[in-house]
């Protein structure tokens, strides 16, 4: 089955504050399995990030633009109701170490209670990118760290300037 055949949408749902390069890793080898990959951003403040939802959607556009079809979008509210609207019938998620496991398998335990009809699908991170989070990126750069590799040039770029504007 060819890409153009498959029918097949799948949501990859995320803070991503700010886009990793590990996230786009899963988004380079998602993208080929899938019809269309909708890659959005959670709008909800609550976890008071450092890009608002905007700037989080724009940097994805930046980086993701030559992927004929990723479409970048927002959310509130439960993923699955999002999914459904979509019309996804998978969630991908990435797994870097067993830490990750405990707090996946909960969500996707939850999403498949309240909507039986859409699988979650994990994909383990890249070797070189397993270590990569976007708290510790922020948190490095913070502290004067080199991070280049980690997050995608653009966004270095804006991540520093961010920073730099709050002072360290
Ligand atoms: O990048 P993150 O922070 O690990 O992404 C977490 C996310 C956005 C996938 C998760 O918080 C989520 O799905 N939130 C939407 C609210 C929801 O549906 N909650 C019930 C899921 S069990």
């Amino acid at each position: 089955m060819t890409q153009a055949d498959s029918g097949l949408v799948a949501v990859y749902p995320g803070t991503f504050d700010p886009v990793t390069n590990g996230h786009l890793d899963l988004v380079q080898r998602c993208a080929p399995l899938v019809g269309k990959l909708v890659v959005s951003v959670l709008a909800n403040e609550a976890k008071s990030p450092l890009f608002s939802a905007e700037e989080r959607v724009d940097m994805l556009k930046v980086v993701l633009q030559e992927f004929a079809n990723v479409e970048i979008d927002f959310f509130d509210g439960l993923l699955i109701d999002y999914a459904r609207r979509k019309q996804a019938r998978l969630i991908l998620r990435g797994i870097r170490a067993i830490s990750d496991y405990e707090y996946e398998l909960q969500m996707a335990l939850m999403n498949r209670r309240l909507a039986p009809e859409i699988e979650t699908m994990f994909m383990m991170a890249g070797e070189a990118h397993s270590f990569i989070s976007s708290r510790l990126v922020k948190e490095v750069i913070r502290l004067g760290g080199n991070i280049s590799g980690l997050v995608p040039p653009p966004v270095e770029d804006i991540l520093r300037r961010r920073i730099l504007n709050q002072g360290g």
